[in-house]
């Protein structure tokens, strides 16, 4: 009796190990959360401008090194500019232009 009840606490140790280790193997994969903005530059932006910001494609110009104010940036991303549209999913959101301007500027040197 004693036996099969130090069998069964084994067992149940065994599984809280296994269980945590899956816990802490996800909190690793988590640790680095991609902010808002990342995930809209991503689907909105890098496409021309490139995931750092430099690609240039079709002279969609180098983020790391413009420096134009967030009003400026706002405005661009609501007007367009020559060959960049506005992007109407970002602008009619103040919370996601907040997000993107903030990120933009992230990838300056
Ligand atoms: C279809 C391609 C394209 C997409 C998509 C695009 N851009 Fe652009 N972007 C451009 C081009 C081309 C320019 C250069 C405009 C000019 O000044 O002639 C530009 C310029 C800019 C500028 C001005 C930089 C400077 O210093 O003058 C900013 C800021 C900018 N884009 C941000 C964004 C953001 C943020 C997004 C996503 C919400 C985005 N762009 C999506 C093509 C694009």
């Amino acid at each position: 009796m004693v036996l099969k009840y130090f069998a069964f606490s084994c067992f149940s140790l065994l599984l809280t190990a296994c269980s945590s280790g899956n816990l802490s193997e996800n909190e690793s994969k988590n640790s680095t959360p991609k902010v808002a903005g990342e995930e809209l530059f991503e689907l909105n932006c890098a496409i021309c401008h490139g995931l750092d910001g430099k690609a240039n494609v079709s002279g969609a110009k180098d983020l790391s090194v413009s420096n134009l104010p967030d009003s400026e940036i706002m405005k661009i991303i609501k007007n367009g500019k020559n060959g960049m549209p506005p992007i109407p999913e970002i602008a009619a959101s103040k919370q996601k232009m907040q997000d993107i301007v903030e990120y933009i500027k992230g990838l300056r040197k």
